[in-house]
């Protein structure tokens, strides 16, 4: 069976991945999953600087999911360069790095620095633009595409990646510009904003009152853009929310994702990875797919949606 699958000039030996923020930067689980056997590690989030992240509580759990507010905290670039990166580049896997900035110039110095010595560049765009009054990279159009731009021109050797919002107004659009500025894929769906509130104290659950809702929740929303986002474009999607098992791991890729991402799923269970791989080999065994590539967006659909 072939499960190769090519995001810009990634070659993947599987299209399985982790999403950001949910593994460490891979050493935390080489305990429990050959790192060896995933198409790629996606590590958590990096600023140029090191980040604290916000106070406790910073995690509640939720019916079908979880709310966290982290506050994106890192080891920053240089250390991850000195102390993260040599370990993870022992392993025969890709390396994806998910970047974040309160600027367009500290995306792309991060950009800069990390071009050629990692596979790929993930874009976080959902974080305060410190010179917008804190709005979100992604919620205006004219900056996304001046951010994507940029960074682009500083992205040569190594895959480009914008992670999308599912609370951006449109994804839609944004997707066409992540197209039209020369991203070479997008990865969907981040967290969706969300809160919950002990109603005893009165007070919010997380100490920064909204959290990003992850897991199971959100599936059908994630798996929908993904759809949507994959009738619109033609830059390879890596599809993630919720993804628990390889079934609805198929779901995102039946959708029109080329790869997929473990979440929330590594902290219920850290072989999740590995199962999900499994998983999607014995589907293609047992339905006699040779090539797993068949796959992505093979949804069978009319206009009335059976
Ligand atoms: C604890 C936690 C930390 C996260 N940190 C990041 C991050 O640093 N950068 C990022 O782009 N996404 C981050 N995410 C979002 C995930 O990568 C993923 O997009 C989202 O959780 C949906 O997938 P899931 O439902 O499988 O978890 C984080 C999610 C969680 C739960």
């Amino acid at each position: 069976m072939n499960l190769t699958v090519k995001i810009g000039k990634m070659v993947m030996k599987n299209p399985v991945t982790t999403a950001s923020g949910t593994f460490g930067y891979g050493q935390e689980y080489a305990e429990f999953v050959d790192l060896n056997c995933l198409g790629a590690v996606t590590v958590k989030g990096i600023s140029r600087e090191p980040r604290q992240g916000n106070t406790p509580p910073r995690i509640f759990e939720t019916p079908c999911g979880m709310l966290n507010s982290i506050g994106l905290q890192n080891v920053g670039l240089e250390a991850f360069l000195k102390e993260k990166l040599p370990y993870l580049r022992g392993f025969d896997t890709n390396v994806i790095v998910n970047i974040l900035g309160g600027t367009i110039k500290e995306y792309i110095e991060l950009a800069e620095a990390l071009d050629g010595r990692v596979d790929a560049i993930e874009l976080n765009v959902s974080c305060p633009n410190v010179k917008k009054g804190g709005i979100l990279f992604s919620s205006d159009e004219a900056i996304f595409r001046e951010l994507i731009r940029e960074v682009r021109k500083n992205v040569v050797n190594s895959t480009l990646i914008v992670k999308l919002s599912p609370s951006a107004s449109s994804i839609l659009s944004q997707a066409r510009i992540c197209e039209e500025e020369g991203a070479d894929a997008i990865s969907m769906i981040n967290t969706i904003p969300a809160m919950a509130i002990d109603i005893e104290s009165r007070r919010p659950r997380l100490s920064n009152i909204i959290g990003g809702l992850s897991g199971p929740a959100i599936r059908p929303i994630g798996v929908r853009m993904v759809w949507e986002v994959h009738k619109t474009v033609r830059i390879p999607i890596i599809g993630m929310g919720g993804i628990m098992t390889a079934g609805d791991a198929l779901e995102y890729i039946l959708a029109g994702a080329t790869a997929v991402a473990i979440g929330t799923a590594n902290f219920v269970d850290p072989t999740t990875t590995m199962k999900v791989l499994k998983g999607i080999e014995d589907y293609m065994r047992n339905h006699e797919i040779e090539d797993f590539s068949s796959l992505i967006g093979g949804l069978i659909w009319d206009r009335e949606g059976r």
